[in-house]
């Protein structure tokens, strides 16, 4: 099988595309790659310095491409609705969401403005909240795609509604687990009521395998310690461009439908071409994907309004 590569993604130009979390790793690699292919990308970060630097980058590399920078922290529901609200009425139309941002495993409990665990805030309701607020936006496409980074760990994570902020007792990658857990079934309960509705929007999953990222450093891990994570992760993950490039499959790929999810089809899904992942047995329980979507809701304040 030949491997898939960034080269592969069709044109885009015409289409508009947010990615969270463009400032690092996959989500700059996502965003260098769909602006190279004539897409106009807007780089959603909480911190619009870096993005600047990071829009720049992508222009030296190609001259004309269309880049702009919102502030956005998905752990403030607050900051959620401003950027929604600022680029949701404004925006043409959303083809392609990639709600990539996500908070590595974090040893220490800590809380987001709205006091939600923070993996559990940031990387779910976050996106859950952001996701909601830009339907319109996305139906305003002729074939929107959100596309969700999930993670390997979504199998080591279980749903606890009896302590979805991981306070009894916190542990890093139990929050960490259910966080990427809930992406995936955010991506996939999104897809299923799309579909319900008769809706054109498609909602996919993706994840990156094991890729060198700003992943590990950003874990508050003492630096030689990060060095020697990176180095093995080189040596049995990918880059960030190749962690990349499932995202990227499955947000610009003909033939990839709505509620499918993408991985690196190698040992472990670990690294390797994007292919269809495996989704473990607790991300398959729709009454929890339902139950989850409602919890949000009540949490986020969020109502997801008709999406067709
Ligand atoms: N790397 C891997 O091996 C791996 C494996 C499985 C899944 N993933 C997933 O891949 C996605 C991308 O991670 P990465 O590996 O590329 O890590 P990364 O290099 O650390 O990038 C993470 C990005 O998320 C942003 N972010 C963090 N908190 C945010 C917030 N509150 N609001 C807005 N943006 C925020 C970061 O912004 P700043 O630059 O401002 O910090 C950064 O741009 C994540 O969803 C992660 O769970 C990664």
């Amino acid at each position: 099988m030949t491997a898939w590569t960034s080269a592969d993604i069709p044109p885009l130009t015409g289409r508009i595309a947010i990615i969270t979390g463009a400032t690092s790793g996959i989500g700059a690699q996502a965003a260098l790659a769909l602006a190279a292919h004539g897409a106009e990308v807007l780089l959603a970060v909480r911190d619009t310095a870096r993005g600047e630097a990071q829009a720049a980058a992508i222009r030296a590399q190609h001259p004309g491409a269309r880049i702009s920078v919102g502030a956005l922290d998905l752990a403030s529901l607050a900051s959620v609705r401003d950027f929604a609200g600022r680029t949701g009425d404004t925006i043409p139309r959303i083809d392609i969401l990639l709600n990539n941002a996500g908070l590595g495993l974090q040893k220490t409990r800590h809380t987001t403005e709205d006091g939600f665990e923070q993996m559990f805030g940031t990387n779910h309701l976050g996106h859950f909240a952001l996701t909601g607020r830009l339907i319109p936006a996305l139906l305003r496409a002729p074939a929107p795609r959100v596309v969700t980074i999930a993670s390997i760990a979504h199998r080591r994570g279980s749903i606890d509604f009896d302590d979805l902020q991981t306070e009894r007792p916190y542990t890093g990658r139990k929050a960490y687990g259910q966080s990427k857990l809930a992406n995936l079934m955010f991506a996939l309960e999104l897809d299923r009521r799309a579909r319900a509705a008769g809706s054109r929007l498609a909602s996919i999953a993706a994840h990156p395998g094991v890729a060198t990222t700003g992943f590990v450093a950003a874990t508050g891990t003492p630096r030689i310690m990060v060095t020697l994570a990176n180095l093995a992760i080189s040596i049995f993950g990918h880059s960030s461009a190749k962690g990349a490039l499932p995202g990227l499959y499955a947000a610009t790929m003909p033939g990839v439908i709505g509620g499918q999810y993408w991985g690196p089809n190698g040992f472990l899904e670990v690294r390797g071409t994007p292919a269809p992942a495996r989704i473990a047995p607790q991300g398959q329980d729709h009454a929890v994907w339902a139950r989850l979507w409602t919890v949000s809701e009540e949490l986020t304040g969020v109502t997801y309004p008709a999406l067709a």
